[in-house]
């Protein structure tokens, strides 16, 4: 008797190592508004064509003026181009033109302490988060992604390899950049430090 096995439904989550060359900068700018928001509340960052009314930002920056954050965005937006191009390389080849990716939506967080209960972003194709400083907070507050299968299959010895990996956990790091396709839900565990947590998260949308 011959056997076949195939895995389908791949989850590719990426992620980067790089300390922003004005990560500094940035970061002080990000702590900053949060500071100032008085609030433990995340900061949104918007371009000059689009606002936003999300009821938890208690105030935001235009990316015009901040020319560091905009080249932030910039090498954000070709970190994401550079994951979604590897694994859909087969099927861009059939379009008429070379997709962009283009950040929709970017916001900060800079707190003591924190929790991001279980969730996905929707209307985004793929989102990242992309650590700054997170000072010594980097044994607690891992970002914990779960598996797209069902939570409600039957569970016996014969799925153990389905429970196995129903959850995977990234330790956060200063310039970490992680990025997944937006439909993965997912969790920011629970902080608590003296010394804030820096970072920020972002959706996209490819056309
Ligand atoms: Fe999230």
């Amino acid at each position: 008797m011959s056997t076949n096995k195939t895995n389908y439904w791949p989850t590719p989550i990426f992620h980067f190592q790089m300390i922003w060359e004005d990560h500094k900068d940035i970061l002080k700018e990000c702590e900053e508004w949060c500071k100032l928001n008085n609030k433990e509340v995340p900061v949104m960052l918007h371009d000059s064509t689009r606002e936003y009314a999300d009821p938890y930002a208690g105030m935001s920056t235009n990316l015009k003026d901040n020319p560091k954050l905009s080249k932030l965005k910039t090498w954000m937006e070709k970190c994401v181009y550079t994951a979604a191009e590897e694994v859909n390389r087969h099927y861009w080849k059939s379009l008429k033109n070379q997709p962009k990716v283009t950040i929709t939506d970017l916001w900060a967080w800079s707190s003591t302490e924190y929790y991001n209960h279980y969730h996905g972003h929707p209307n985004s194709s793929w989102s990242g988060i992309y650590y700054l400083d997170v000072n010594d907070t980097h044994k607690q507050g891992h970002t914990r992604f779960y598996s797209p299968l069902p939570f409600n299959h039957y569970s016996d010895a014969g799925t153990l390899f389905v429970d196995a990996e129903s959850a995977i956990s990234y330790e956060p790091g200063d310039g970490m950049l992680i990025i997944f396709p937006s439909y993965i839900r997912h969790e920011g565990m629970p902080y608590k430090s003296d010394k804030r947590r820096t970072l920020i998260a972002f959706n996209t949308q490819i056309n």
